[in-house]
């Protein structure tokens, strides 16, 4: 089992990595199932219909009730977080309660904000089981949900006590939702690590082929990538916007398509078209845009973004809480070196969209 310490602002915790699942089930046992603390899970339809084994583990053993949410981005939203909030009253729920979410990113983003809010806080572990929420959103205390069409508008900053990250879980993914991790892995590369995006070109089919020892070298990796980052800057004032690279525009595409673009997908298209900005504003070498597109056509990621209106499609940009005044984006001087709070213009955004990703009406 490899461990992963994360120092943050407000707490220190640990990050565990195996491929199994077995080791984990004693240790959360000894940590918090012995003391008799009332423990409640979080998790979706999906999820539980895949790991009936593990929410059996979770009934049975640690005595904790389970509450199961509809799977995918439209379940992150208030209304969700109001039936959690009835779920923990109902069953009693108190401040030395244990909230655990047993999921992707839309759970462990949704209950780690229930955890942070219910009794104004109660104790909080994220076990993820996609790809995305295991080498991204697990870690760096942004919990939160979607509110009028924006993404991640209401928030807070929230630690976990722990995160149990196990590669087993993986296997019962879609194709499809590696590659939405796949996304996230890249932009790890791109911003920070070079050899990570080596890696991944020589390693692609083992990374898409779950082979364990690939999968737990990039979870780490990106993971060791995210904990340096928010170490330096956990709210989000300056560096840590190097994690937003991609996310502008992949926001706007997530909104724009009503989610039936993943998030992963979304950064991913969003990628291409920061890296021709970044061609046009920092001069950044085309062949890395070339190396990139060449990736994700092995990969299967997707190319082209289809956009039928550029002025909603610009309001969804716009309307990306991470820009106060202007179009502030992440760009790229190089591989590994990223420029924050980059003003870029409507005309710019259009010039880079029609070079990159798409054909603007
Ligand atoms: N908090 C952060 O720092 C942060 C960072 C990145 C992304 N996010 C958020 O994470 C979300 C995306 O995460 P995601 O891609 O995990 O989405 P998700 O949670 O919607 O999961 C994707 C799909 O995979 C299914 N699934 C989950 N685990 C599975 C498994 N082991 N086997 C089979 N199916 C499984 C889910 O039911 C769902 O249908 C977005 O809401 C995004 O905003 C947050």
């Amino acid at each position: 089992m490899e461990e992963l310490k994360i120092d943050s602002l407000q707490a220190e915790y640990k990050v565990y990595i195996d491929n199994s699942f077995e080791e984990f089930k004693t240790y959360i046992y000894e940590c918090y199932g012995r003391y008799s603390k009332k423990i409640f899970i979080v998790t979706d339809d999906r999820v539980a219909s895949f790991h009936k084994n593990i929410i059996d583990y979770f009934r049975k053993d640690l005595t904790a009730k389970v509450f199961t949410i509809k799977n995918g981005e439209e379940s992150k939203n208030y209304d969700t977080i109001s039936d959690v909030y009835k779920f923990l009253t109902d069953n009693g729920a108190d401040r030395d309660s244990l909230l655990i979410a047993f999921g992707g990113g839309v759970v462990g983003d949704l209950t780690g904000f229930a955890a942070a809010t219910y009794m104004r806080g109660i104790g909080f572990i994220n076990i993820p089981t996609t790809l995305m929420s295991q080498v991204d959103s697990s870690i760096g205390g942004k919990v939160g949900y979607n509110h009028n069409g924006i993404k991640n508008i209401i928030g807070a900053f929230y630690n976990p006590e722990a995160v149990y990250i196990s590669t087993h879980f993986l296997k019962t993914l879609e194709k499809q939702e590696l590659l939405d991790g796949l996304g996230e892995i890249l932009k790890y590369g791109l911003i920070r690590n070079e050899a990570l995006l080596d890696f991944i070109e020589s390693n692609y089919s083992s990374i898409l082929s779950l082979e364990e020892d690939s999968l737990i070298y990039v979870v780490k990796e990106c993971l060791s990538i995210k904990a340096e980052t928010i170490a330096e800057d956990y709210k989000d004032i300056g560096f840590r916007n190097i994690l937003n690279f991609g996310h502008t525009i992949g926001h706007g595409i997530e909104i724009d398509s009503n989610y039936t673009i993943t998030h992963g997908i979304s950064v991913a298209l969003g990628m291409l078209a920061a890296l021709k900005l970044s061609e046009e504003k920092l001069q950044l070498p085309p062949q890395i845009y070339s190396r990139i597109e060449n990736l994700y056509i092995k990969l299967g990621i997707p190319i082209r973004y289809k956009v039928d209106n550029f002025a909603s499609f610009l309001y969804a940009i716009k309307h990306d809480k991470k820009n106060s005044d202007g179009i502030r984006f992440v760009l790229l001087e190089d591989i590994g070196l990223c420029r924050i709070k980059v003003v870029v213009s409507e005309k710019d955004i259009l010039s880079a969209l029609q070079r990159s990703i798409c054909n603007v009406k």
